[in-house]
């Protein structure tokens, strides 16, 4: 048995006018390259962590295509919220639960165990700016109307985070990995609401995905800070294939 996880699949079956192919090199058929590194990764005993951002389509019917794709990938597959995934309202995560069971299972106000550890998780949030920099780039402002309103969807997302987490600990679970869609801070930050909840909880790993593109992979944390393992697991950084937890 191992754990492995992987976001950002922007898989767009029903929606070819949204394909990521424009994106660059590493989004050339990226479908193919899931599939491809899943199978000769993943076992079907295996558990397969999906940060979310898994489709364009706008209502279900759109994405059926693309869960379809990923109910047939290798092993149990858990699906995180992204802030793409129109098709999956929050509060409507128990019916999703319901129509895929047994074939996906959706990650939202509950958790899902993973030998003694408890797979805890919400979408997460974090203020991206517009920053405002000076001529030697250098941050030296940023449009305070919008980090006014990131900060309420930040406030949600955190009890969304503890409902995750008071679950898993009411039903007794010591050891927790947790999953965000989001990086769990921004460029400037070295701490955030996210971080003292892992730290608070006792987490041992914190994996996100959300970041595109060279120059943005490095946004936020990665490897151990302040006892906890930080990692970046966004589709395009990990050329698509999924990256081991445990
Ligand atoms: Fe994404
Ligand atoms: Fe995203």
């Amino acid at each position: 048995m191992a754990l492995f996880a992987i976001g950002d699949f922007h898989l767009s079956f029903q929606t070819p006018e949204k394909s990521m192919d424009v994106f660059g090199k590493a989004w050339q058929h990226h479908e193919e390259k899931i599939k491809r590194n899943c199978e000769a990764l993943v076992g079907p005993h295996d558990t397969l962590v999906i940060t979310g951002d898994h489709s364009w389509g706008r209502k279900l019917p759109e994405c059926e295509q693309d869960l379809a794709f990923i109910a047939a990938l290798p092993g149990r597959k858990i699906l995180l919220r992204g802030n793409h995934d129109m098709f999956w309202d929050a509060k409507r995560t128990a019916s999703l639960n319901r129509r895929f069971e047994g074939r996906l299972s959706f990650l939202q106000n509950n958790f899902y165990a993973y030998e003694d550890y408890a797979l805890v998780g919400t979408k997460g949030f974090t203020f991206e700016g517009p920053f405002y920099l000076d001529g030697e780039g250098h941050v030296v402002g940023w449009d305070e109307e919008r980090e006014a309103h990131a900060r309420k969807l930040i406030e949600r997302e955190c009890v969304r985070l503890r409902r995750s987490l008071d679950a898993a600990v009411e039903a007794g679970y010591k050891k927790f990995l947790l999953f965000l869609h989001y990086p769990p801070t921004n460029i400037l930050e070295q701490q955030s609401p996210f971080t003292d909840i892992a730290e608070e909880y006792g987490v041992e790993q914190v994996i996100y995905s959300h970041c595109h593109g060279e120059e943005r992979f490095h946004d936020s944390l990665q490897g151990t800070v302040r006892g906890i393992t930080y990692r970046l697991v966004s589709g395009d950084y990990l050329d698509f294939r999924p990256v081991k937890i445990l």
